[in-house]
């Protein structure tokens, strides 16, 4: 039962910091914390905080400087100061620079409950939170990502979420396929109808059309009462038929009536019922070949297709691999460090040179493993040796010199945050040269 709220704490001192985590997620509040307000500015960026629990003194930049850029960047987030100095003065430029509450320290459970409801109660920040936190441009819901071949994705579940069009999502294993199925559901108008995912792969042939399209009782041995399927679960939203290149021949014939008629007939029953469901397909195998093989039927095939979305593999939009990799990065240095993880830039330069056969999933799994040998800094010392090694470039990943400059200043604008004229000065170029190239 873990409260909603998200609170950041920030304090350069290590044990108070543990105290007050520890106090807060008895609580139930979930926390973030910061050793410095650097670190602090980095959570914010892209974490929907509730509610900021600050000290004052710190080295470099101090928590009143904090608290004005927060009244001026997240005016709605309340703030509020633990402080070890109660002088009068004190007090009133804590309350002067916009923090909310403050309490001082040595400070019991209690009195940090109170300060923490009161400071909660304060703001009604929560309705307008989405405004406050644009995702930063950075991609597409929680999909991540800027390169061209991303955008493309994203073009096309903008077209595609406010339909019911049969969407078939195809892609190398790891590449997001299924965040694409969920983002089409989640960002359109059927978002709060059911989303149904189901792993055609993982069902054995004999039971799938009865997960599918649900039985009637005494269909088959063990069938002891009526049931409903997969289909009848996400009427009116979204079903997601993953790997459904291992769907049966049978199945499949099942399928395409349920797509030409819009109605399903449970296994033991005459009688059909009319469904309002969009389906999303995906593969991670080519359902032309198996169609050749006549594993896979083709007219299935064209009703699938209605709308095609192929989702890139990872070593075609190397421009996205920082983000991806500072998005895990804060996920699993949150979850395992409890405080935010950097990474040094010759260990980013051999991410962003090794082709990815597993794709993000591969990514993910090889910075959580980095996070967890790290002690706050991933190095090349903490990325597995497959990585590493990589240093023999088939001849394929050998790019022409337009493309090279085209993903290197993407790059440059990604670490400048989109900032043209620095962008510009870095590579030595004019802006309108810029302006053009990037046309
Ligand atoms: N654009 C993205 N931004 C952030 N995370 C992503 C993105 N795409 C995929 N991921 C993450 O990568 C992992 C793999 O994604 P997903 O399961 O959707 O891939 P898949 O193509 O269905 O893989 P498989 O073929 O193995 O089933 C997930 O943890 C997902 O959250
Ligand atoms: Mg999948």
């Amino acid at each position: 039962m873990l409260k909603k709220e998200n609170i950041l704490l920030v304090d350069d001192d290590i044990q108070i910091l543990e105290l007050l985590q520890r106090h807060l997620t008895s609580m139930h509040y979930h926390t973030y914390s910061a050793v410095s307000v650097k670190e602090a500015l980095y959570i914010l960026k892209d974490t929907a905080i509730d509610l900021l629990i600050t000290d004052i003194n710190m080295p470099d930049i101090n928590g009143i400087q904090l608290i004005k850029y927060m009244a001026e960047h997240y005016p709605d987030i309340p703030k509020l100061v633990v402080t070890g100095f109660p002088s009068i003065d004190d007090a009133m430029s804590v309350i002067k620079s916009g923090a909310t509450e403050y309490i001082t320290k040595p400070f019991t459970k209690s009195e940090l409950a109170d300060a923490v409801q009161k400071s909660l109660e304060c703001t009604q920040h929560r309705k307008s939170k989405e405004k406050v936190f644009p995702k930063a441009q950075q991609g597409y819901g929680e999909m991540i990502g800027t390169s061209e071949a991303f955008k493309e994705v994203v073009e096309i579940i903008e077209r595609v979420k406010d339909n019911h069009a049969t969407i078939l999502v195809q892609g190398e294993s790891g590449t997001g396929k299924e965040l694409v199925a969920r983002s089409i559901h989640y960002s359109g108008k059927f978002a709060r109808a059911p989303f149904i995912a189901v792993n055609c792969g993982a069902i054995p042939e004999n039971l799938l059309e009865a997960e599918l399209f649900g039985y009637t009782k005494g269909a088959f041995t063990g069938a002891f009462e009526t049931r409903n399927g997969f289909f009848q679960a996400a009427n009116n939203g979204t079903i997601f038929l993953d790997e459904i290149g291992n769907a049966s021949l049978a199945v499949q014939g099942k399928l395409l009536r349920v797509l030409q008629e819009k109605e399903v007939t449970k296994v033991g029953s005459q009688k059909s019922e009319k469904l309002n469901v969009r389906v999303i397909a995906a593969t991670n195998s080519s359902l032309t070949e198996l169609i050749e093989k006549k594993l896979f039927r083709e007219d299935l095939y064209y009703r699938l297709t209605v709308v095609s979305i192929s989702v890139p593999p990872l070593r075609e939009r190397i421009s996205d691999i920082p983000m991806l990799v500072s998005k895990f990065l804060q996920k699993y240095g949150v979850e395992y460090k409890d405080r935010l993880v950097g990474i040094a830039p010759d260990a980013l330069e051999i991410l962003e040179r090794y082709p990815w056969p597993g794709n993000i999933r591969e990514l993910e799994n090889v910075i959580q493993r980095a996070v967890i040998m790290s002690d706050g800094q991933v190095t090349v010392k903490h990325l597995p040796e497959q990585v590493k090694f990589q240093i023999d470039f088939p001849e394929q990943a050998l790019k022409p010199l337009k493309q090279v400059e085209k993903e290197y200043i993407e790059k440059v604008l990604v670490a400048t945050g989109n900032n043209k004229t620095k962008a510009a000065e870095i590579l030595q170029i004019d802006r309108k040269t810029l302006r053009e190239k990037l046309k």
